[in-house]
């Protein structure tokens, strides 16, 4: 089965979150399994497109509303991926130094008609076109309905939802930028008299999957406004949980981290990781350590941070490191922080890949307050580096952690209260205290295959269910 990935973003091209990840992990375990599996994406002007030479196999144009605009798709030369990606370039649109941005109706309509535009010329049409939340979001309803679309409508589409929250919605003044469809059939773009991609998605697409089951189930009660219509196409509805790339992230082999480990090593590599991160940003490591990594954006739980974080260091004897970028108000209360609680706390507040790998594999223990967790692979590489997850017990959180008092390996809370995450921050450092105890589960945890095995497979049963 030939099966067409369609992304905004893709690990390690361009990278904002975890659907990178997905997207850079899921094809390469589905060419293993015997199904060629490529990926197409917006050509951006970034560090990967800097450092790698690319060929023209297709140059064509296309209208997006009153303007014309030639695009190309590109392959790399040189290439260092383990899949086969291809990369819409729209200078004027696509070629930024940043994935999302303000204008993103407008970039990413055209993204979808030139990759949809490509897909008709290819020589190999494909099985199956899996697409990824809403900036693909149109992409099953252009081949349902739209004029020039119409012969690739035998083509099954599936789109994984990665994060309801964001649907991409905007209004009928800009409908015009959609290519000319039967008008009788509005209905499938709008959701509360707007033009919404994920709720078009919804609606046109064969199958619709979310990155865990109990988000798929929670989206039924709250979807930001899209529960009644999961509801209603329930039938066509799966949860099929992440998984991690495992050659990406392994520590026995990790180039980014100070010191490799195995589980048999754990003890002294972990130390090396740690003892690196405490002098890099001036925190004692004879003390517990707690990490976070993420974006800081309200979803992720972050507001109750300065409180959770002046009542712990105010009383115990832990120290706390912050990787995150996010809303501005968020990042400048952090930061300021740092000079309050000199020697107990520190953040970087930007993005830095090689960062994130050394503090999952040095840092004791990994706070995941999520509000909203479509999956969440954080918890998934704290377990694989030997780091305890401290998740609140919400969507993909809920499936991977299982309480240490309920014979599992994490520790759990239901809400995210200042009260909940320092209670279970209490519970870490009894925790670290017993030693014994704490270094079996740190073994323990980097036994757990999270791998995408199982994953890869529930997708491709899916496409053959629809085939
Ligand atoms: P989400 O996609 O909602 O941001 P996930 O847990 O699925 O959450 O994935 C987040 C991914 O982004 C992980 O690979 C994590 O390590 C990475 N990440 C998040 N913020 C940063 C950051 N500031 N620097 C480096 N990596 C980050
Ligand atoms: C989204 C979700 C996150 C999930 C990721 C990859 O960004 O917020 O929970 O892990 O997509 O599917």
């Amino acid at each position: 089965m030939k099966i067409i990935h369609i992304s905004a973003e893709c690990y390690p091209i361009a990278k904002v979150g975890g659907l990178a990840d997905v997207v850079g992990a899921l094809p390469k375990y589905q060419n293993t399994l015997g199904h060629p599996s490529s990926v197409i994406m917006p050509f951006y002007d970034n560090k990967y497109t800097q450092e790698h030479t690319f060929e023209k196999v297709y140059e064509a144009e296309f209208n997006l509303g009153p303007n014309y605009y030639v695009f190309s798709v590109l392959k790399t030369k040189d290439s260092d991926l383990d899949i086969e990606a291809y990369f819409i370039d729209i200078p004027e649109l696509l070629y930024k130094n940043y994935v999302y941005s303000v204008d993103d109706t407008k970039r990413f309509i055209a993204f979808q008609i030139a990759a949809l535009d490509w897909i008709k010329v290819h020589k190999q049409q494909p099985d199956i076109i899996h697409c990824h939340d809403h900036h693909t979001g149109l992409i099953s309803f252009m081949l349902q309905e739209c004029f020039d679309y119409q012969v690739l409508n035998t083509i099954p589409v599936i789109t994984t939802i990665h994060n309801a929250q964001y649907q991409g919605w905007f209004g009928y003044d800009k409908l015009h930028l959609i290519p000319d469809f039967n008008e009788e059939k509005i209905g499938l773009l709008d959701w509360n008299g707007c033009i919404n991609p994920l709720a078009a998605a919804i609606k046109c697409a064969w199958r619709v999957t979310t990155v865990s089951p109990s988000y798929m189930e929670e989206l039924k009660q709250n979807a930001n406004g899209l529960e009644s219509l999961l509801s209603h196409e329930s039938t066509k509805c799966q949860g099929i949980l992440n998984g991690i790339d495992t050659q990406v992230w392994n520590p026995e082999t990790d180039d980014f981290i100070i010191e490799n480990f195995t589980k048999d090593t754990i003890s002294t590599g972990r130390k090396a990781n740690k003892n690196w991160l405490c002098k890099e940003y001036n925190l004692d490591p004879n003390k517990p350590l707690f990490g976070f990594i993420g974006r800081l954006v309200s979803e992720k739980g972050v507001e109750i941070f300065p409180d959770v974080f002046k009542n712990v260091l105010e009383t115990e004897a832990v120290s706390i490191l912050l990787l995150g970028s996010g809303e501005k108000e968020t990042e400048n209360t952090l930061k300021s922080l740092k000079p309050v609680y000199n020697g107990k706390y520190n953040a970087y507040i930007g993005y830095d890949e090689r960062l994130s790998h050394i503090i999952y594999a040095g840092t004791d223990f990994l706070l995941m307050p999520s509000k909203v967790e479509p999956c969440g692979l954080n918890q998934m590489y704290a377990l694989r580096y030997g780091a305890i997850p401290i998740v609140r017990r919400i969507g993909g959180l809920k499936d991977t952690v299982i309480d240490i008092d309920q014979d599992g390996f994490g520790i759990c809370h239901d809400d995210v209260s200042v009260y909940e995450v320092e209670y279970a921050i209490k519970r870490a450092v009894a925790l670290y205290n017993d030693s014994k105890r704490f270094k079996k589960l740190q073994k323990q945890i980097m036994t757990i295959d999270h791998s995408w095995d199982v994953s890869a497979k529930a997708y491709i049963n899916l496409y053959q269910s629809i085939n």
